[in-house]
């Protein structure tokens, strides 16, 4: 099966210079892709017209859909059999949209999937409501699905999520920020929506409990590589391939992993331009930062992090039965740390 850009023998020596894309597992699942955008598109529809014109503009912007192929996949990889995995890899995909509105609002962030955010157009307060509306939306679906550990699962994601954007704002502006600290934000803030994800796949496709704690420990282990990649490419990606704009997390003081390790190991001069970056919210510093960055290795170190982690996502997949499903789960965990956008 060719999965995309990249040879799936690259996740033991994983290149830089590859950049893997979703092409081949976007085919593998496309029909019930389909259906997960016709039930989004179908549920966003509201009588209230803001609400129908912004949702529409999110959704159709693009997005990589990761944490709906990561539910979907391991349904598959788990020989669901019923049809509950396309309107909860829709609930995934709306929780994952309302956080993004959310986000861009207390980032101040201008640019995403390549196109103005939703508060650069409409402003703070309707992104701030029709997060509500998609969150809100979100959980009527899931009524509907009628599953309650489906329900206690996102419940406790979306929860965990609230949690870990509030550290991250306590967090901001403090250089004191430890490595520990930062992971377990992110753990909080992203991985745990992969583990609802995967976690899911596994509930609705009847898993034993050890089956779903492993889907869960890949779900975690993938969506922590995923965040610490977007942090790298916070301050190396091109905005073109990523679609938002670099330097979004130095222009609020959020002491990333790239930072965090930059002060650690760098000399006094280093790690006190960092400081004060971080304290001052020093976008006018990033040319400093950015090159201090990379000559203190904390570029590679945090690369090198996310591919850890990516690995012991696929070491969790290990006892499961072969299929091209579980294949594409392995390729999702290389295009998580190789992936340029
Ligand atoms: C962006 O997630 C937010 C993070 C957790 C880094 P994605 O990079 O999956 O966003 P889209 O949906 O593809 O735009
Ligand atoms: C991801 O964090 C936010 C959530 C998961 C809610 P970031 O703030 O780093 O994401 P981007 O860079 O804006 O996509
Ligand atoms: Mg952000
Ligand atoms: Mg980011």
């Amino acid at each position: 099966m060719n999965w995309g850009t990249a040879s799936q023998s690259a996740l033991v020596a994983a290149p830089t210079d590859a950049r893997p894309d979703l092409s081949g597992v976007y085919r593998l699942i496309e029909a019930d892709l389909q259906a997960v955008n016709h039930v989004i598109e179908q549920r966003l529809s509201s009588d209230v017209a803001l609400i129908n014109q912004m949702g529409s503009y999110i959704v159709n912007s693009g997005g990589k859909r990761m944490r709906p192929i990561i539910l979907l996949l391991c349904a598959r990889a788990m020989q669901h059999s019923g049809q509950s995995h396309i309107p909860l890899a829709a609930v995934i995909e709306f929780i994952h949209t309302a956080t993004l509105l959310h986000d861009d609002v207390v980032d101040a962030s201008q640019l995403r999937r390549g196109h103005d955010t939703a508060n650069a157009i409409w402003g703070n307060e309707a992104s701030v409501l029709v997060g509500d509306f998609l969150y809100s939306r979100a959980f009527q679906m899931m009524v509907e699905v009628g599953q309650l550990r489906v329900l206690e699962i996102l419940a406790e994601a979306t929860n965990t999520i609230a949690e870990g954007e509030v550290m991250q704002l306590l967090n901001c502006g403090d250089a004191s920020t430890t490595e520990e600290r930062y992971l377990n934000v992110i753990r909080c803030k992203t991985a745990k929506l992969f583990e609802a994800a995967a976690r899911i796949g596994g509930v609705i496709s009847g898993v034993s409990a050890e089956q779903e704690a492993c889907l869960a420990r890949y779900g975690m282990h993938l969506g922590t590589a995923f965040q610490l990649i977007d942090d790298v490419l916070d301050y190396s990606g091109s905005p073109q391939d990523i679609g938002k704009n670099l330097g979004d997390d130095l222009a609020e003081g959020k002491p990333t992993l790239p930072l965090i390790y930059a002060m650690r190991t760098g000399n006094t001069q280093q790690a006190d331009a960092i400081r004060h970056a971080i304290e001052h919210n020093g976008l006018q510093d990033i040319e400093l930062v950015t090159r201090t960055i990379e000559s203190t290795g904390a570029i590679a170190y945090t690369a090198r992090s996310a591919q850890n982690e990516a690995d012991l996502a696929v070491a969790a997949l290990a006892d499961f039965p072969d299929s091209p499903y579980l294949d594409a789960l392995r390729y999702v965990a290389l295009f998580a740390v190789n992936r340029s956008f």
